[in-house]
């Protein structure tokens, strides 16, 4: 199947393929293949186009203290740069999407909003630095996105910090499994009947997905507690989170090589294979500046200091 499908995907690709499009352009010809087949682009860190200059509460490597005290200090002090630091997207989500993008990596965390001291928390995106609007609001953009776009499948993936296995306040430091269930009943209001519901990942097809109009996956870190378990989102556990080394090198290029039949080992287990292209697991602030990540869109500044002006590059997931 893999095989015929990427000769299939060639034949298409040489007519005009329509990247807001390509899944429902490419349903006559998918079969069989389910969401486990395909190879996605996804996008890492990917909310972090529109950070503020205000350090979230919980970020990675910072106990809750030192936390709060950045996050009054940091708008005036080295919010602008720690947000530079952490940028690794410059297109906005709707415009990854329509690019082709179908994979989020959605990072959130319950903090007082941007440019505020002080006063009621909620849930914000963030890596460092947190997000300017609160994580609701891009997820109904995703939600207009995909109403005007009707056969795309779109995953994404919530988590404090791209940690798969952390439950409860490891995953989410200082909130309430409450807190943590108000935001999914948000998720669930804004997607709705989108919601992929009992779905066996390895054994639907994705044009039964489009036809039963199910085509948000919601992956949630601490599942259980943040969902109660709930049958309208996947548990994050099943995500084989492969970080090679940056998308370059030895390791990456071997693991590269093995990379379908690793698909097929995962899809035997209903595991999701995601392979990062980020040079490495998650990094504490202290090692912040070496932790660029790849998969940038933008113009920015490489690690040795070069511009480099490219497409944007596509995460396989
Ligand atoms: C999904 O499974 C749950 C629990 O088994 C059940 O209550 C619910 O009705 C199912 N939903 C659908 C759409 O099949
Ligand atoms: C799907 O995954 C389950 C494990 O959750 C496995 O038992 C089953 O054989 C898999 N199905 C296919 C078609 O690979």
């Amino acid at each position: 199947m893999p095989r015929l499908l990427s000769l299939a995907l060639l034949a298409v690709a040489s007519a005009d393929l329509d990247l807001a499009n390509w899944m429902g352009q490419l349903a006559p010809i998918l079969g069989d293949a389910t969401l486990l087949d395909l190879s996605l682009p996804g996008t890492h860190d990917s909310m972090t186009y529109d950070l503020s200059d205000t350090l979230s509460d919980g970020y990675e490597g910072m106990s809750a203290a030192t936390s709060a005290i950045l996050h009054a200090l940091t708008p005036g002090l080295a919010g602008r740069f720690i947000r530079k630091q952490g940028q690794t997207q410059g297109i906005t989500i709707t415009e990854m999407l329509e690019g082709g993008i179908r994979f989020i990596d959605f990072r959130v965390m319950y903090t007082v909003g941007p440019d505020r001291v002080a006063g009621g928390k909620d849930w914000y995106c963030l890596h460092g630095c947190e997000s300017k609007r609160k994580a609701i609001a891009y997820l109904r953009e995703v939600r207009s996105w995909m109403d005007a776009h009707p056969k795309e499948v779109v995953v994404l993936w919530a988590s404090r910090h791209g940690n798969v296995a952390l439950t409860g306040t490891a995953q989410y430091p200082g909130t309430t499994p409450a807190e943590r269930q108000a935001f999914f009943k948000q998720v669930e209001d804004v997607f709705g009947e989108l919601l992929m519901e009992n779905v066996s990942l390895n054994e639907t097809s994705i044009v039964d997905l489009q036809r039963r109009n199910k085509r948000l996956l919601w992956f949630a870190s601490d599942y259980v507690e943040s969902t109660r378990s709930s049958p309208r989102a996947a548990d994050a556990r099943s995500i084989d989170n492969q970080l090679k080394g940056g998308g370059y090198g030895r390791e990456f290029v071997d693991f590269a090589k093995q990379g379908g039949s690793k698909l097929r080992d995962d899809r035997a287990r209903n595991q999701f294979l995601l392979v990062s292209m980020s040079v490495g697991p998650p990094t504490p602030p202290s090692k912040m500046l070496r932790s660029w990540s790849s998969c940038r869109t933008s113009s920015e500044p490489t690690r040795n200091g070069r511009r480099s002006a490219q497409r944007p590059r596509k995460c396989r997931t």
